[in-house]
Parts: structure tokens; sequence; C-alpha cells
């Protein structure tokens, strides 16, 4: 098989057939592109065609690749880890704007969030609690890869913070609600990731009852929510206690992420 021949594969997009391809060989896009009359070798043919069979059956490209850009931070993921998504680097914009000296990450996954934060504000403490072992585990990688020191923490949203205050709270909680129709196509990634009882909200919930203990005075806690859960979240805000809440739209004019101020 050449190059070209790769390339035009069926039932696969042309960038992430290219994707593909650069990845199983090693070398860079634009590297392969340039001599689409090359004959792959045996090895790089076979890694490729079963990268191929895998994004196929509807694998996800950053699984199979074993990584995702987010926030210009190149992420190790897995499986045990939700894809970070480009819609949530708005919470980390959000987050920047705004001064803090210490910094908690509920639920951080492969560490996104906490990762994004640290290499922007190298001074801060960050924290990161995820309840997840496996994920803990990619976020702890990424941690060291990157030279980032994030305190990550294994339990359940604000349980590993003790008694401790933070200048700013950070969230992309789980979020879908159960049976909702758009699971089908996130069937790859871990449904604790996701789900969040019934409406979606229960994770939101538990962090707008807990969160606002752990913040100092005039600190923002800050979350990222599904299209049409803003009115909820600010509700749930609100109720907690907490004061100048409101959201934020996203690029297409979405609302998708609240905060509050204690
Ligand atoms: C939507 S994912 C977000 C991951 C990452 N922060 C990001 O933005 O890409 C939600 C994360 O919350 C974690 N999680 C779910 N329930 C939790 C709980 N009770 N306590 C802590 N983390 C939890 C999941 O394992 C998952 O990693």
């Amino acid at each position: 098989m050449t190059v070209a021949e790769a390339l035009a594969s069926g039932g696969v997009e042309p960038r992430e057939a290219r994707l593909l391809l650069a990845a199983a060989t090693g070398f860079s896009e634009a590297t392969v592109l340039a001599f689409p009359e090359r004959l792959l070798p045996a090895e790089v043919e076979a890694r490729f065609v079963d990268s191929v069979a895998r994004r196929r059956r509807g694998e996800p490209v950053a699984y199979i690749l074993g990584h995702q850009e987010f926030y210009g931070l190149r992420l190790a993921v897995n499986p045990a880890v939700l894809i970070p998504r480009p819609e949530t680097e708005l919470l980390v914009d959000l987050a920047l704007a705004r001064d803090f000296r210490s910094v908690a990450d509920l639920g951080t996954g492969c560490g996104a969030l906490a990762l994004a934060l640290k290499h922007h504000r190298r001074a801060a403490q960050v924290v990161a609690v995820e309840a997840s072992a496996g994920a803990l585990a990619v976020a702890r990688r990424n941690g060291v890869a990157l030279g980032l020191a994030v305190d990550w923490r294994h339990g359940r949203w604000c349980a590993p913070l003790g008694a401790e205050c933070f200048d700013l709270i950070v969230a992309n909680p789980p979020y879908v609600a159960a049976g909702d129709q758009h699971l089908a196509a996130l069937a790859f990634e871990p449904p604790e990731a996701l789900v969040s009882g019934p409406d979606g909200l229960d994770a939101i919930r538990e962090i707008a009852a807990a969160a606002p203990a752990h913040l100092v005075a005039g600190a923002w806690l800050v979350l990222e929510h599904g299209m049409g859960q803003d009115a909820a979240v600010r509700g749930l805000l609100e109720r907690a206690g907490l004061e100048e809440v409101r959201s934020w739209p996203d690029l297409a004019g979405i609302p998708r992420v609240t905060g509050g101020r204690r």
C-alpha cells in the first residue's frame, strides 16, 4: 500500500486518515504527505489498517492516537478518561481572567483544567480531585510528562479538600442526563465522566452544596454544564449562597459555564 492509497481509505475522514497515517509512520503529517507514491513498510501498513478499523468502529481518534491537545498542551488520554473538549477551554479562559494563588479542579479526568491552569500560573497551588483511580493515574502521568506540579487527590468532589479553602474552584463535572440520546455517540468514553442522574444535574447539586465552604471570601466557583442547564445551575449556586451569579456563552452564544462568588 502506498501513502496515496492509504489516504484514500474509505470510512474515515481525510483529515483523520492523515493523522492516523502520520501516527503509524512516526513522521509528521507534512513529511508523510510529501511522498504520496512511497510504499509503506509492512509493519506501518499493519498499524495503519488497525487504526482505521478502530476508527470505523466508532472509536474516537484521540483514544487511537493516545493523546489530545487541550489549551496548547498535549495530554495523554485513554478510555479511563473523558477526552478533553475544545469548549472546556472557555472555563480556562474565565479562570485565568481571575486572580488566584490557589485553585481546586474537581473531577480532573486526564488533568486538563488543572494542568492548563498550572501551566499559566506556575506560582499557584493547584489541587486536582478525581474519583476514578484509572483517570487519576492518567492525570498524574500527564503532570510528570509536562513537568507541572499538581497536587493530585483521589476521592469524591470536595471530600479530599479537608478544611482547605481556595481562591478559585473550577469543575467540568458529568452533566448528561441518564438516557440522553447523545450518549449513543459517546459510548467509548467512561459513563461516570458523562452521566449524572435523571436531569444531568446530580454532580452539580453536590458541588454547589459542598464547594462554597472551600472558597475564601470573594473567591469564585466556576462550572461547565450542558446546553439549557444554565438557569438551573444559576439557581443552585444562588441557593448555595453565592453572589454575582452569572453564565458565560461559548463561541456559538450558548451559555455553557456558570459561576458565582462567595
Ligand atoms: C466531564 S469529565 C471532565 C474531565 C476533565 N475535567 C475535562 O474537563 O476534560 C468529569 C470527571 O469527573 C469525574 N467524577 C465523576 N464523579 C466524581 C466524583 N463524585 N468526585 C470526583 N470526580 C468525579 C469523572 O471520573 C470524570 O473524570
